[in-house]
């Protein structure tokens, strides 16, 4: 008989619904999802609901930016045929999973998450007090665990919210599962490696900074930013000496330019043979070379979105067939079945 083959690892993540991304998306998880693709049985959604805990007052742009995020994950490669690819609240089982997860969340956890205190404390121009704010990493919980996640391929800030959930599954786990297997397996974070992305003022790449460089700039665009980035402050004029290491424009060159061009640069820059000007030219040609493809990809979706529109509705049928399943399991662990159950048979079950 042939031997089946193991079953893939499953690999879940999600990004919030923020519109068009950006470079440091791409870098920072995009491009590693596409790798992941043939490797693990890969679950990527958007997360809609998410986006709500801190921008529940105005929601009008959030159907076109779950779409636009959908659209560039198809044009960094993200294949429908390779992984699943859905919206959050397309799969309403998400909701229902939080909800008894939220019985069973002690409130100090919460409390405790980095991620909480920080974003009370820095964002103050919206009223982030609210009870869906503090569950945030509590349907963050629920998202991963509904499809029994192996590894969650996430940023280092966000490792919290995975060690969170090891926590609540353990819990279930711990109230429910009784004698039987445990319920939920406990997820690996899946660190993606940091690579320093700066945007066009130097600091990291962020959509709240506006230093960004979009997966969707045209090439004169992308040109343009490029030139007003900022550079090794110490290289005032043409003839003096700069540091690629210290500059913004140096690391997009060690991210994304091949190597011959970073010697060239490191050479060029350190004995003032390049100016800046030439070196930036140099790191546009790398971006658009990389950018070029993407907005090509993206182009047969922008033409037809029923096209895209279809592939989520297909990701959230496959997602939906999963999460039903273990909706049910996690019901008949807490006794809560929609099958009946004869009365008094709930402790010889056990
Ligand atoms: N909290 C994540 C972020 O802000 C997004 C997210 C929501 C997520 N649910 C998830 C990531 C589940 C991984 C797994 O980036
Ligand atoms: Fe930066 Fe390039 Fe100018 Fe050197 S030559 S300071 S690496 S932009």
């Amino acid at each position: 008989m042939p031997s089946r083959p193991t079953p893939k690892k499953r690999v879940l993540s999600g990004m919030r619904s923020t519109g068009k991304l950006h470079l440091g998306n791409f870098v920072g998880a995009l491009d590693n999802w596409v790798r992941m693709q043939d490797q693990y049985d890969c679950f990527f959604f958007i997360a809609d609901w998410h986006a709500l805990t801190t921008d529940y007052a105005d929601t009008s742009l959030i159907n076109e930016n779950s779409v636009e995020v959908l659209l560039d994950w198809l044009a960094a490669g993200l294949d429908p045929e390779r992984c699943t690819m859905f919206i959050q609240s397309h799969v309403p089982q998400h909701a229902e999973l939080h909800l008894l997860f939220s019985m069973i969340t002690p409130l100090g956890w919460l409390e405790r998450v980095p991620t909480y205190k920080e974003q009370r404390e820095n964002i103050t121009e919206k009223d982030l007090g609210t009870y869906g704010f503090l569950g945030y990493p509590v349907l963050q919980a629920a998202d991963i665990l509904i499809y029994k996640g192996d590894f969650v391929p996430v940023g280092e800030d966000q490792v919290p919210h995975v060690e969170l959930t090891r926590e609540i599954a353990r819990r279930f786990n711990m109230f429910y599962s009784g004698k039987r297997s445990s319920v939920f397996p406990e997820p690996q974070p899946l660190l993606t490696p940091a690579a320093k992305l700066p945007g066009t003022d130097g600091r990291k790449m962020s959509k709240s900074y506006g230093n960004t460089i979009l997966l969707t700039d045209p090439e004169p665009v992308v040109r343009q930013k490029l030139k007003t980035m900022v550079t090794d402050p110490a290289r005032i004029r043409r003839t003096d000496p700069g540091n690629p290491d210290v500059c913004p424009v140096g690391d997009l060159h060690k991210i994304f330019s091949d190597r011959e061009t970073i010697a060239k640069v490191d050479v060029g820059c350190r004995s003032a043979g390049i100016g800046c000007i030439e070196c930036k030219s140099w790191a546009a040609d790398a971006l658009v070379s990389i950018l070029n493809p993407m907005q090509e990809r993206r182009k047969k979706y922008e033409e037809n979105p029923r096209l895209a529109w279809d592939i989520l509705e297909s990701g959230s049928a496959r997602a939906g067939k999963v999460a039903t399943a273990t909706m049910s399991e996690v019901r008949d662990a807490m006794h809560m079945s929609l099958d009946y159950e004869a009365p008094g048979n709930a402790q010889a079950a056990k």
